[in-house]
């Protein structure tokens, strides 16, 4: 029998890679350092209740985010700053009890970090031992590097996260980030500064495409994109921005598959009109 190498793909079944692989057992961040050194790319979505994470996990998604994104998308609030930590944490439950196979990363929501490294560790400690999660996501960069150092010394796989930071908006707004020589000179920092502490990724998130392209060659891990362009090792995406369930404007980066907003609403109005009408339930519904 043919014997391949960690760092190797199995060409002929993909058991070794991250998408389409054939492994039951849970992907681990050392699964994600193996896919950047044979330059493997990866896909990564968010989850935020157990059923979605199913479904994404039997499609073979290998990483799900419980994003603070749970926020505008799945909370109601408009943006991710009111969420806390109780609520990450039953959300990561839910998404950690629906899967098998997914690596899941648990966000770090805003004010349950920004105070220090034992803050940090304390709330991180919640997500992996009351949620299960396997890893945790926090937001900055050179800004963030104690915390990070903590949490990897302690025995937690952190993911962080530079470019648009979404808990800062009331300082830096919705913009790109990493234009003009100074920034990208920064952008680049704070991903060094995150590697060097020890996080397993990092996400760039709404950064030039040559800059998060600079930023991938130059670092040992894993870059994450969202709106960087396709240079990165793996792309993320709100899986309600991806499945069009979202409301209202969309970002350009997103990519639509498909458009649940319609297909739900039309089947809410269809199932409204039948009771209305009377022609649900019918015979073969009912039970005698
Ligand atoms: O909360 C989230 O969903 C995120 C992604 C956009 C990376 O941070």
């Amino acid at each position: 029998m043919t014997q391949f190498s960690a760092a190797q793909t199995n060409p002929s079944d993909g058991s070794r890679t991250l998408y389409g692989g054939k492994g039951t057992r849970r992907i681990t961040v050392r699964d994600l350092a193996l896919a950047k050194e044979r330059g493997e790319k990866w896909p990564m979505l968010t989850a935020y209740d157990a059923m979605t994470a199913s479904v994404f996990d039997e499609a073979g998604i290998p990483v799900m985010l419980v994003g603070d994104s749970a926020g505008n998308c799945h909370l109601g609030y408009e943006t991710t700053v009111p969420v806390t930590l109780d609520e990450m944490t039953m959300l990561s439950a839910a998404v950690v009890r629906g899967t098998r196979r997914a690596l899941i990363v648990g966000d770090l929501p805003f004010g349950s970090y920004q105070e220090g490294p034992v803050q940090a560790l304390r709330s991180a400690t919640r997500l992996v031992k009351e949620a299960g999660v396997g890893a945790v996501k926090l937001e900055g960069g050179e800004r963030s590097h104690r915390q990070i150092e903590l949490l990897v010394e302690s025995g937690i796989p952190v993911m962080a996260h530079i470019g648009l930071t979404p808990q800062s908006v009331n300082a830096m707004g919705y913009r790109v980030q990493g234009r003009g020589e100074e920034a990208a000179q920064q952008l680049l920092r704070d991903a060094k500064a995150v590697q060097d502490a020890g996080a397993f990724a990092v996400v760039l998130e709404l950064v030039p495409a040559e800059l998060a392209a600079e930023v991938t060659r130059v670092l040992h891990i894993p870059t994450v994109g969202i709106g960087a362009g396709p240079e990165c090792d793996a792309q993320v995406l709100v899986w309600t921005d991806m499945l069009g369930l979202t409301g209202g404007r969309v970002p350009k980066f997103v990519k639509q598959y498909a458009n649940l907003r319609e297909v739900m609403g039309n089947a809410a109005k269809a199932f409204a009109e039948d009771v209305v009408g009377g022609t649900f339930p019918l015979e073969e519904h009912s039970v005698h």
